[in-house]
């Protein structure tokens, strides 16, 4: 769109779209003198990151290993994951972690307060999760905001939604490069540009695509979809996981029943009271996500049921209520003591495993645009992410990209001049059930069509209907004045539609893609890449096949 005046031009070095635990470490770890823009759509407190409760993945005990960290996280992904990705991520842990600690973060000890007190989760061979309590998002979240609050070379800017990239030839190199993005002020009802050296996508994951999630509102793949729409390649999007227990109660509105219960001992029941892992895996509830994930979907759909029980009530109260004294109190507002009872759980879309194809820096198909979080796809998660596992993509590279930027920004120019928005030729709406009505289509028939069990039929009907939608939409987006409603329902569109795509291109079951055309595993893995049609080129080598 070009044509009216702007209402207003930013100019930073560094714009950070987004401020999860990927968005605040970067800005943290950019050098100082570099003028940064942080943009939450929310509040700072607004992303996935503060709701994490398990905790962070990471090698602290002697007697763990990177190398068993690593074998864990390979067997997790079923064959898909990059192994020098997980081997990144993994050697770079507990560094990252370190620094978390070095902020403040305060990770639960152990009762003599000596080390750290680690919890285990479905796939880990060790007990290897640093953790808060069960409130382990809100600690390290909290802190970094503090951090970011008292920093003078981050300007904050909550409320205010990334609308599209902008970007530009770049002379020397004849390829195309980032140089900012408009964003729209919620608050205001303006749109401006913010023109800056380096873009870092920390946008989150797109989980809200689905019906029930454990997510918050705002994850609805924005960053996935705006580099999308700028030529940037995408990755295994056929990978949304599901996680296995969230809290049934027609009142709990996206409530995450931490698998660390499961550590701790927790088992999964029928409505009968008798358990029914055994007969899914060895490992039982300690299996990976997706075994877990769909053997409750299996009995459920078996049994008729609108939720199975997840039950720790042989434990000590005194051992529940320390360990897990959110869960303890939350479950207890609606009515459930889960010292006593068990809780009623159902799965629910929880994390986007593909995402933005990037190297070990994060550096995108675009030059000087970054994508961190989950956001990105960096091969670690394979084709099912290991619980705890995102956290620390999240803080390895949010520091691997802080610090290549650090490197490239003294030789990076001013940005062009880029036209104004234009907002000329739209009106406001008169008719926002549109929005409403669309969103609730997209995510029911994502549901039921492209949820934990697939087949061709439902993927071609779901594709069907997203087209339609994707029209619709795209009319409607044309001819009137965008809100934060509108952007994340064209984004939620253009990534579900990515998602229908990747999930009819594997013609396999694996990890947390299943399908009954195709149950078998094939003997070839491979990822499912998305090229847009305006591909940016191959700026960035990615180092592997
Ligand atoms: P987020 O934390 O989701 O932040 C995204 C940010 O982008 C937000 O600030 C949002 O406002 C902003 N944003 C998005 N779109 C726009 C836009 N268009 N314009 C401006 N801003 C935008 N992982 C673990 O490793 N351990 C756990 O224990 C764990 N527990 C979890 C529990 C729950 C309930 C959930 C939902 C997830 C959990 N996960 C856990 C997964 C993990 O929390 C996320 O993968 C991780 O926090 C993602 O961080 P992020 O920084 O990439 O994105
Ligand atoms: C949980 O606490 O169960 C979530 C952990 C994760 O998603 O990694």
């Amino acid at each position: 769109m070009c044509g009216e005046p702007m209402k207003q031009t930013h100019l930073y070095d560094v714009l950070v779209i987004g401020s999860g635990a990927a968005g605040l470490t970067a800005a943290l770890q950019l050098e100082k003198h570099l003028r940064i823009a942080l943009i939450s759509k929310a509040a700072l407190q607004g992303g996935a990151s503060w709701y994490a409760q398990g905790g962070i993945a990471a090698v602290f005990d002697k007697n763990d290993s990177a190398d068993a960290h690593v074998a864990d996280t390979l067997t997790a992904g079923a064959g898909l994951c990059h192994e020098d990705a997980v081997r990144f991520v993994v050697e770079n842990g507990p560094d990252a972690v370190n620094w978390l600690i070095d902020q403040g973060v305060d990770f639960t000890k152990n009762r003599d307060q000596k080390d750290y007190h680690l919890t285990q989760e479905g796939g880990h061979s060790h007990r290897r999760i640093l953790h808060t309590a069960d409130a382990t998002g809100k600690e390290v979240t909290g802190t970094l905001v503090d951090q970011v609050i008292e920093a003078d070379n981050i300007d904050i800017y909550e409320q205010h939604c990334a609308v599209d990239l902008v970007t530009q030839a770049d002379n020397d190199s004849r390829r195309i490069r980032c140089t900012g993005a408009y964003i729209l002020d919620i608050k205001q009802d303006i749109v401006s540009l913010f023109q800056a050296k380096s873009v870092i996508l920390a946008s989150g994951g797109a989980s809200k695509a689905y019906l029930y999630t454990s997510n918050p509102d705002g994850a609805s793949g924005d960053g996935l979809a705006m580099a999308w729409r700028r030529g940037c390649r995408v990755a295994n999007l056929e990978f949304n996981q599901f996680h296995p227990t969230c809290l049934y109660h027609p009142k709990a509105k996206s409530f995450l029943i931490t698998e660390a219960l499961r550590g701790e001992g927790a088992v999964l029941r029928l409505p009968d009271g008798s358990r029914f892992m055994g007969n899914f895996h060895p490992d039982r509830e300690l299996a990976p996500r997706d075994v877990v994930a769909r053997a409750i979907d299996h009995e459920m759909k078996r049994l008729g049921s609108d939720c199975l029980y997840l039950d720790i009530s042989h434990k000590s109260a005194a051992f529940i209520t320390e360990h897990f004294p959110t869960m303890h109190e939350h479950c207890l507002e609606f009515g459930i003591d889960i010292t006593t009872d068990p809780i009623p759980i159902v799965p629910a879309a929880h994390y986007t495993c593909g995402g933005i194809l990037v190297n070990n820096y994060g550096q995108t198909d675009l030059i000087n645009l970054y994508a961190i979080g989950e956001s990105a796809f960096t091969g670690l998660h394979g084709a099912n992410r290991m619980a705890s596992n995102s956290l620390l993509e999240c803080l390895v590279y949010a520091r691997s990209a802080a610090a290549e930027i650090n490197r490239l920004t003294p030789a990076i120019g001013a940005p062009d001049f880029i036209p104004d928005w234009d907002e000329s030729r739209v009106s406001s709406s008169d008719e926002d059930v549109v929005i409403s009505h669309n969103w609730d289509e997209l995510r029911r028939f994502m549901w039921d069509y492209v949820g934990i069990v697939r087949t061709n039929k439902r993927l071609e009907r779901a594709q069907h209907r997203i087209k339609l939608l994707q029209k619709e939409i795209g009319e409607y987006y044309s001819n009137c004045k965008i809100t934060r409603d509108l952007l994340e329902l064209r984004n939620l569109a253009t990534v579900s539609e990515l998602i229908i795509r990747c999930a009819l291109e594997r013609k396999e079951s694996r990890g947390l893609h299943y399908t009954l055309d195709y149950p078998e595993l094939s003997p070839i893995a491979r990822d499912t890449i998305m090229v847009p049609i305006n591909y940016a080129g191959q700026n960035v080598i990615i180092n592997r096949d």
